[in-house]
């Protein structure tokens, strides 16, 4: 008998030191500890809200952005101005290579981790413009010298089958960047493609806590189909512990844009501004 607790103290003197170096250490975030951001490929709004599986992201504990809008047009540009604030001179889908920071450097400076998961990337710091499905136009942190040019930094844009080894093992950081490949995401498919898609990528993963933990997840399009039009597209906020307040639900229509996604992120963790479009964007009314 007497020996039970001091079994018991011996064990987890030994096991926790274990546990805690094995996860990763989480800064608390005022609306969430985590964003999961998924971007896909040039689909108008109206039909994006019409399919049956994004139309119904926002059926539950999460809501739909009825009134978001895309930077500009090709897609690069987009992704470029996702994570820094800025178009940055970028007017097309051709390797770019820009100097300056994004979401990354501020992310850092707060120690909070990080990864672009990059469907069908090989990884290894690859700057080649395409392999296979994998596109570098819809992966924007290579495009950073900061970041190419920096094995450390580098090594946080991973295949995308990374995920569920992060998942296991408690290892998802607080940023994610998720870039399906040029077929899931819609591009060189169709809307119902990616669709499917996301139901079956997604639906598994999000019973995970290890995934969905105060997690708030964004499903977004670089751009709308129609370059003649208002490049508005669909934005999803959702996830089963990311909580709204009737203020996010009545404002749903308020007019936001991909600048909005940076806002709100550098408010959640107070990370100040890269002073771009950034500053003087609307974040989400929480
Ligand atoms: C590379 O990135 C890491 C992680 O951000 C940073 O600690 C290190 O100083 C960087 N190295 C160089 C040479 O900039
Ligand atoms: C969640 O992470 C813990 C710690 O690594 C692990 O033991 C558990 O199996 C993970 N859960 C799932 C469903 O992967
Ligand atoms: C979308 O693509 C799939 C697979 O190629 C095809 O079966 C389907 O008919 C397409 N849907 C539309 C609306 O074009």
């Amino acid at each position: 008998m007497i020996f039970g607790p001091t079994l018991l103290c011996i064990i987890l003197f030994v096991t926790t030191p274990f546990a805690w170096a094995s996860s990763v250490p989480l800064v608390p975030g005022r609306y969430f500890d985590r964003v999961v951001i998924f971007v896909f490929e040039n689909e108008n709004y109206a039909n994006v809200h019409a399919d049956p599986y994004f139309g119904s992201l926002a059926s539950t504990h999460n809501v739909e952005l009825t009134n978001y809008y895309a930077t500009t047009h090709p897609s690069q540009p987009n992704y470029i101005s996702m994570i820094t604030g800025s178009t940055d001179g970028v007017f097309f889908d051709f390797n770019s290579n820009i100097d300056g920071d994004s979401i990354v450097d501020l992310l850092e400076a707060k120690g909070i981790s990080w990864k672009s998961y990059q469907q069908a990337y090989p990884g290894n710091c690859d700057t080649s413009s395409s392999i296979g499905t994998y596109y570098r136009k819809h992966n924007p942190f290579i495009s950073m010298t900061n970041i190419q040019s920096n094995a450390t930094r580098c090594a946080n844009i991973v295949n995308a089958d990374q995920l569920d080894a992060d998942i296991r093992n408690k290892l998802v950081p607080q940023f994610v960047f998720f870039t399906p490949d040029i077929n899931n995401d819609g591009h060189n498919t169709n809307l119902t493609v990616a669709s499917n898609w996301f139901q079956s990528y997604l639906e598994p993963r999000i019973k995970l806590d290890n995934f969905t933990e105060n997690t708030m997840f964004i499903s977004t399009w670089d751009e709308a189909e129609d370059y003649v039009g208002p490049n508005q597209v669909q934005t999803v906020l959702f996830g089963p512990s990311f909580h709204l307040t009737p203020s996010l639900t009545d404002s749903s229509n308020n007019r936001y844009d991909h600048y909005s996604i940076l806002k709100t992120i550098e408010e959640n963790w107070d990370l100040g501004s890269l002073g771009e479009n950034d500053v003087g964007a609307v974040p989400f009314s929480f």
